[in-house]
């Protein structure tokens, strides 16, 4: 190749790509009034926004692309863990990041700051993001999926399934641990009653069996787990 055809790569290369970035950038801003429903940018979402400023959450997260990766993307998070999962996470991180290699810390955040974040999320997950970030697709959710979104956060059962550490043996939706079988599905096979009774004493069912018996619940907590795990289906 000669320096002078090397040069016109060079040139035309810069400028096609050049138009195209420039282009795709014109587009964007164009669609960002309806891609961004401004007109529900209401005081409290606005407020969240401040909350969620005044706290640093994103030296640890991510929202829109904005911040860090320490922790996750929040872009979706009511999509993902709905209202409550989001109000419990954030006033009690110890707790629901018992298990969790990853710590968030206790920020003291008050209710009235969390209602507001928790406008602000819902506003976030109303953005039209061309699907990015990936991982949080609506339609890459299958239904089971979306029916364990709309569960944990509500259900007490899904609390103390996380909280009580189910998680460190079981998974649900790929996340937790492998020794003991995932439960996506248990409620197909199992009643609550069955469950309630495989929990409190594993070997009275399968003598066989390597669960240890759970005895740190409550006969609350364990009619609320096996209430949760049953309507798994
Ligand atoms: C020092 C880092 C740090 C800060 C600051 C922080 N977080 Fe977190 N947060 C984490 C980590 C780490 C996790 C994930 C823990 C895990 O799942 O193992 C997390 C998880 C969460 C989750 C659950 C996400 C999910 O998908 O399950 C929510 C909601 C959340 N944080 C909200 C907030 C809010 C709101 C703030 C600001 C008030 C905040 N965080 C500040 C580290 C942080
Ligand atoms: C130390 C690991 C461990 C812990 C902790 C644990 N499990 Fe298990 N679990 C297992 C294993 C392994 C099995 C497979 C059967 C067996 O060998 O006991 C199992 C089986 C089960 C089953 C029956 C599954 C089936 O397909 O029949 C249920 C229901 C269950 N566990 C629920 C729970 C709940 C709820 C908790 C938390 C309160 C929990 N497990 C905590 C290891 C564990």
């Amino acid at each position: 190749m000669t320096k002078k055809v090397a040069f016109w790569i060079f040139l035309l290369g810069t400028i096609s790509s050049s138009a195209v970035f420039l282009w795709a950038t014109w587009d964007t801003h164009r669609q960002v009034a309806v891609l961004s429903n401004v007109d529900k940018l209401s005081d409290r979402v606005v407020a969240g926004k401040r909350a969620f400023e005044k706290y640093n959450c994103n030296d640890c997260h991510t929202i829109l692309g904005f911040g860090a990766y320490y922790a996750p993307d929040l872009t979706r998070v009511v999509q993902r863990i709905g209202d409550d999962g989001v109000r419990f996470r954030i006033k009690n991180p110890e707790k629901a990041f018992a298990n969790s290699w990853r710590k968030m810390p206790d920020l003291h955040v008050s209710d009235a700051e969390i209602e507001d974040m928790v406008a602000f999320f819902h506003w976030v997950n109303e953005v039209n993001n061309n699907d990015w970030p990936p991982q949080d697709s609506k339609k890459r959710m299958s239904r089971g999926e979306q029916a364990m979104v709309a569960t944990v956060g509500v259900s007490p059962g899904a609390a103390v399934f996380q909280t009580k550490g189910c998680m460190n043996c079981h998974s649900l939706h790929g996340t937790g641990g492998t020794f003991g079988p995932a439960l996506d599905t248990i409620g197909r096979r199992l009643s609550m009653e069955q469950i309630e009774h495989y929990v409190q004493d594993p070997k009275s069912v399968n003598p066989k069996a390597q669960m240890p018996p759970q005895k740190e619940l409550s006969a609350r907590e364990l009619e609320e787990v096996a209430k949760f795990l049953s309507s798994l289906k």
